[in-house]
């Protein structure tokens, strides 16, 4: 059966069964693979946050919520000083981070939970939230509660980060493609139990900054240099930080 991404990666036979299960089934099972694809966030977009967050701290404790593998949790390793808690569904997952994360001497404890974070078991524990690549898991109607979970774990004065890609200019490859993921998921969502969520163009900034304010948080961005800037002027990605007031 094909390579879809290296020799070493998932074949397309395996990422057709991960997509036929539920998410946290399929990420299960795409575990032992996942940081051979390109869904693990790459280690760019992981150093990008990590300068910009770097004036903003240190952090005495860090959680990374939907940590897969342990990407972000490198991150909040660096920008923590006590502890840093990566927090998903995934069995399978948590197992291969906590092999490729462990605790090292003299850097903060390393933890990892496993939880629905949309329903987190934490309270005013964390001066620092991260996420990466998770939000198109949620719909839209989700995204209120996930977003009061951050809020609720995270203590007065702390900040849930992440970065957020520009929408691909109109009439792309990257506008089709992303439309055509968007639709094929649409249908297979409609055909096929249980549901596999994951949709590309389901996280507008415009809304997400509401949807944050409403949540308690105040909200500004920060532009990601390194990936630089559309025709416009307006930057190619930004850091989206969220305040708890
Ligand atoms: C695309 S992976 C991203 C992993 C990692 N953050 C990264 O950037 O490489 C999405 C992760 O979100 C987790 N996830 C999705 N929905 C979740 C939920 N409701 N609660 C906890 N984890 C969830 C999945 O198990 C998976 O590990």
């Amino acid at each position: 059966m094909a390579d879809v991404f290296t020799p070493q990666g998932p074949s397309l036979r395996e990422l057709a069964v991960q997509a036929l299960s539920s998410i946290e089934r399929g990420y299960d099972l795409l575990a032992p693979k996942f940081d051979l694809t390109p869904f693990r966030t790459p280690d760019r977009v992981l150093d990008a946050v990590a300068e910009a967050l770097v004036p903003l701290g240190p952090f005495p404790a860090g959680l990374d919520l939907c940590c897969g593998t342990g990407a972000g949790v490198h991150v909040l390793a660096e920008l923590c000083e006590r502890h840093v808690t990566g927090v998903d569904f995934s069995a399978g997952m948590l197992t291969v981070a906590r092999s490729a994360v462990p605790s090292v001497a003299g850097g903060p404890e390393v933890r990892w939970v496993r939880a629905d974070v949309r329903s987190l078991p934490f309270r005013r524990c964390f001066d620092l939230v991260v996420s990466f690549g998770a939000f198109g898991h949620f719909l839209p109607e989700e995204r209120p509660v996930l977003f009061a979970q951050a809020h609720a774990a995270l203590r007065p004065g702390g900040l849930f980060a992440f970065p957020l890609g520009a929408p691909p200019r109109v009439g792309s490859g990257a506008y089709w493609a992303t439309w055509g993921f968007d639709g094929a998921m649409r249908i297979r969502n409609a055909l096929w139990r249980p549901r596999f969520v994951m949709y590309y163009r389901t996280f507008p900034l415009s809304e997400v900054r509401e949807e944050l304010a409403r949540a308690g948080f105040a909200v500004s961005t920060l532009p990601l240099h390194a990936f630089g800037k559309r025709p416009d002027g307006s930057p190619r990605a930004r850091l989206v930080l969220a305040r708890r007031e």
